[in-house]
């Protein structure tokens, strides 16, 4: 740890009261562009211009850390992992170059525009029976019956996945990133771990059905470039990719889509002034990925002694970068802390990274959040945050949106 590195024990975000308003702590952190936490043992770096820096410079910043768990995890648990040789080979948000440009150019292709176009009209008609259903009933859990099925449904349909699985698939998911990303107890990390087993195992055997029986999915695109190459892509690798995929595609849309409707709600004239005019919903999107943001912090690893903003980080240090933090930074965005879906600056935000690991996923997540908006827009203008509710969030430093978000939708106005 550098001598002149300021060193910050109140920085606990993992604790409740962070997860439930990160934004609370942006002037304190940002008074320094970068300090040591005491409670997660890394560098932190807090503002805007440096977070940018650390995101795109991938000489001096490795991918390598970005997956590592942040609490060791126990006996127990890797046992249950090792049995079902669940083993993460650096492949693409955890390589570097050359093995990453590879894999990231194969996965790329296989997300093909005409690939995503493809899902669209599937989104589409599941989005609108369900949002109808959630109307009909007058107050339904928004998260639980629609922003966490939707992109699961859809991320798991890229990949190929048969659609009667999806139930299952999902409850394999269930609290997955307190594994990596938290402070889990011994007895979370086995029942985590097990699930986190099932889908390797489910991913194994499905990629092998894939070799005998291609298809028209992303699955099968990748499958070729282990055909070609067993020795460099293993299969293992292709279960790596798929398994990496699932994690990306899903947790991070479904918050998207909950803070953002969380947001419009709690900020009613916003809300309203974008069922007056729709066209406002690309800027919209790109806000609330700025304003409250799916992923809050992401990781990288110094490969030399490197200086940012004045302090020394030491070669091979952890750098957590604050998202968060960068996209309420004052210095980048005028009256940093308003949600405004006019911000004319909104896109420059750093949710979906920088660089050349920048979210592979950006445009579908940006399609499923805009169907979904359409349709609550068109079907339930009325709809109402429901007051004093009690929100979950999970502990963690990496993903964060509430585990339930409960809204009445008024049917006998919006179905007049
Ligand atoms: C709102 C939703 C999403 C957010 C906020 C998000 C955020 C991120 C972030 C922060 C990164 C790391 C970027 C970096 O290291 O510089 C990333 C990488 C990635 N995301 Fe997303 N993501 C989202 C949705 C998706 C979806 C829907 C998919 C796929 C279907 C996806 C696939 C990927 C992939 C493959 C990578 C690795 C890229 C690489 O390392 O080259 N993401 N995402």
């Amino acid at each position: 740890m550098s001598g002149e590195c300021p060193v910050r024990h109140d920085f606990q975000m993992l604790e409740q009261s962070f997860v439930k308003d990160p934004y609370a702590t942006c002037p304190a952190v940002q008074e320094s562009p970068v300090f040591w936490s005491s409670d997660l043992g890394c560098y932190v770096v807090t503002r805007y211009d440096d977070v940018q820096r650390v995101l795109s410079d991938h000489e001096l910043f490795s991918n390598a850390a970005t997956n590592v768990p942040v609490t060791p995890i126990n006996e127990e648990a890797q046992r249950v992992l090792d049995e079902s040789e669940v083993w993460f080979r650096p492949n693409l948000t955890n390589a570097d170059a050359p093995r990453h440009t590879m894999v990231r150019r194969w996965v790329a292709d296989a997300m093909s525009p005409r690939r995503i176009r493809a899902l669209e009209p599937g989104v589409r008609a599941w989005a609108s029976t369900k949002v109808d259903e959630m109307v009909a009933k007058g107050r339904a859990d928004i998260y639980a019956e629609l922003c966490f099925p939707l992109p699961a449904i859809t991320g798991f349909t890229l990949l190929g996945f048969p659609p009667e699985d999806v139930e299952q698939l999902k409850s394999w998911c269930d609290r997955r990133v307190v594994l990596t990303y938290g402070r889990a107890t011994g007895a979370e990390q086995v029942e985590v771990a097990e699930n986190v087993a099932a889908f390797w195992r489910y991913t194994n055997e499905f990629a092998q059905s894939r070799i005998d029986d291609p298809r028209d999915d992303l699955t099968s695109d990748i499958i070729k470039h282990h055909l070609a190459d067993p020795e460099e892509f293993s299969l293992r690798d292709v279960s790596a990719v798929l398994f990496g995929l699932s994690i990306a595609a899903h947790e991070t849309t479904t918050n998207l889509m909950t803070n953002g409707v969380r947001q419009l709600l709690a900020h009613r004239e916003q809300w309203e002034a974008l069922v007056a005019d729709p066209t406002l919903i690309p800027n919209t999107i790109e806000e609330c990925l700025r304003f409250d943001g799916p992923v809050i912090a992401w990781r990288r690893r110094a490969t030399a002694d490197v200086d940012v903003s004045g302090t020394v980080i030491p070669k091979d240090s952890v750098v957590l970068m604050l998202l968060y933090s960068a996209n309420h930074d004052p210095r980048r965005f005028d009256d940093a802390g308003s949600f405004d879906i006019r911000r004319p600056e909104a896109r420059y935000h750093l949710t979906f990274g920088k660089g050349t690991h920048f979210c592979a996923g950006a445009p579908m997540a940006r399609m499923e959040m805009k169907i979904l908006l359409e349709n609550l827009i068109e079907k339930a203008p009325g709809m109402r945050l429901v007051e004093d509710q009690a929100l979950e969030f999970i502990p963690n430093i990496s993903q964060r949106g509430p585990h339930g978000l409960v809204v009445d939708f008024e049917p006998a106005l919006t179905h007049a």
